[in-house]
């Protein structure tokens, strides 16, 4: 009896009850969630490009298409990647891209100072990484050289990729064998400005950036380098001082880290750590609302977009691997970050139009782990996949009422939600159980629309620690999710704890 009673209270306590609802009005809703809110970064760092994307095309046993690793490629598309930043990062203001095209063999090689003090020998440039984004289906987003570079330097570098007629530098790189321009449009104007881009302050970055852009031509977005995460005031001084028909973009960056001295285990945890960084991911709420409350006060019609070029959990490097190429694993806690922060912006996707996870292959929070010939897909590979479902698809207002998740005195909000409805007709929901421990029950109340059928996707894990390694790569993947119904406009689900899901109504 005893026992009985134990058991019945223990159901109790791990099931939160009549809670969470979610009010969605299927007919309403006029922003589009851009797709490059599903965005991704490359950078010169660690494995990132070499032998992550790029395992050259001699002496290698990896299959490559023109040294570009077919698996990636293949992952990628899958994903539906929808733009890719590349040299860097710190790396893009050392970089000067004229070191990258032409003959491999003649190519100089430099000391990349901000990553490991390792050569960098050039042999991956910009041919490289054009072709590669036409192979993987995603729009370039190159990062230019304002800390270290000029102004002549990155308007070449436009001409170079972009101008069809007779020129110096469309002359050249005809000669380096691409006959058509890769039409480029996404630019950054430098990056971290306010660190390792040059260190300048806001006030000077807005004048370099205006001279800068003046020299941009042609079709461009231009995307300021912008603020370091609470930073309102580099975001105040861009709005204010840059024209805004000189400015498509202005960038943000916000990582996911509990402590800089002290990042912690990507796999080896506390639930108070995972705590932690889960309210430093949600902050990024409260960013784009402060960050967007500017915007709007200069830029009303919301011409301009916010960027979020840099975003992802940061941990230490994984045991005997170098600090400076920033190799972490990638466990259930980072897919429940990446559900979270993509509910985030699609949800305010009316000035968030891009945005780019830090980062693709093996640094940070990647999607992709490589290790020689073997390639794994991670957690957060997962959530990317569910969601891409959102991409360019209507965003459905929702009212979210939610049970809250607490940890001491500190608390957070137990479901994470954003819908969405495609050219089709077709209703996505997506929702993240944030809470440890506490299976989440949820009523949503769909008004405005009837479906007729319900279906989901799950992915979860026995526990937060879980991760996909190279001995088990599948032991984090989707499933189809069956605790949903659907009964006239009412669905009701049961989320387990620490899991996402994305339900489809048709
Ligand atoms: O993503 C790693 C680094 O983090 C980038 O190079 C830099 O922009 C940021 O500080």
């Amino acid at each position: 009896m005893k026992k009985y009673f134990l058991f019945l209270l223990s159901l109790i306590c791990s099931t939160a009850y009549s809670q969470n609802a979610i009010v969605l009005n299927a007919d309403q809703g006029q922003e589009i969630i851009s797709k490059h809110i599903y965005g991704h970064f490359s950078e010169h760092l660690g494995r990132c490009i070499y032998g992550g994307f790029y395992v050259g095309e001699g002496n290698t046993k990896i299959p490559n298409t023109q040294g570009v690793r077919n698996d990636v490629v293949e992952a990628l598309k899958k994903l539906k990647v929808p733009n890719l930043r590349w040299p860097g990062g710190c790396f893009a203001d050392t970089y000067h891209w004229k070191d990258g095209v032409g003959p491999k063999a003649k190519r100089p090689t430099i000391v990349n100072t901000w990553w490991g003090g390792v050569t960098e020998d050039n042999s991956f440039g910009t041919h490289d990484f054009l072709n590669m984004c036409e192979l993987i289906g995603a729009e370039p987003y190159l990062s230019a050289n304002v800390g270290s570079g000029t102004v002549q330097e990155v308007s070449e570098w436009i001409q170079y990729t972009n101008f069809d007629g007779v020129s110096p530098m469309s002359n050249w790189r005809k000669e380096n064998g691409r006959e058509k321009p890769w039409n480029v449009t996404y630019w950054g104007v430098g990056n971290e400005a306010w660190g390792c881009g040059g260190n300048m302050t806001a006030e000077y970055y807005a004048n370099i950036y205006r001279q800068y852009a003046t020299f941009m031509n042609g079709k461009l977005f231009r995307i300021a380098s912008g603020a370091n995460s609470a930073d309102y005031h580099w975001t105040e001084v861009l709005m204010r001082d840059i024209p805004h028909w000189m400015l498509e973009g202005v960038a943000l960056h916000h990582y996911s880290v509990i402590d800089w001295n002290k990042k912690g285990s990507a796999t080896n945890f506390s639930e108070e750590q995972y705590f932690q960084t889960m309210k430093r991911a949600l902050m990024m709420e409260e960013l784009i609302v402060k960050h967007t409350t500017i915007m709007d006060k200069y830029d009303p019609a919301k011409k301009v977009a916010l960027v979020v070029d840099e975003w992802g959990g940061w941990y230490d490097v994984e045991p005997n691997t170098n600090p400076g190429f920033l190799y972490q694993q990638n466990t259930m806690r980072d897919a429940i970050l990446a559900g979270a922060t993509l509910n985030i912006f699609n949800n305010h996707s009316d000035r968030v139009r891009m945005a780019n996870l830090a980062q693709t292959v093996n640094v940070l929070q990647a999607v992709l782990l490589t290790n020689e010939e073997k390639l794994l897909l991670t957690p957060t590979y997962h959530v990317m996949e569910m969601y891409n479902v959102h991409q360019d698809a209507t965003l459905i207002p929702l009212n979210l009422k939610t049970n809250q998740f607490a940890m001491g005195n500190d608390k957070l909000p137990a479901v994470s939600a954003s819908a969405s409805r495609d050219k089709n007709g077709v209703m996505h929901i997506s929702l993240v159980n944030i809470d440890l421990k506490s299976t989440q029950e949820i009523t949503l109340d769909v008004r405005g629309a009837k479906y007729n059928s319900i279906s989901g996707r799950i992915l979860t894990s026995q526990k937060i620690q879980d991760y996909n390694s190279f001995e088990a790569p599948e032991k984090i993947k989707p499933a189809a999710f069956k605790q949903v119904s659907l009964n006239g406009n009412v669905i009701k689900a049961t989320l387990p704890a620490h899991s996402v899901v994305v339900l489809e109504l048709k």
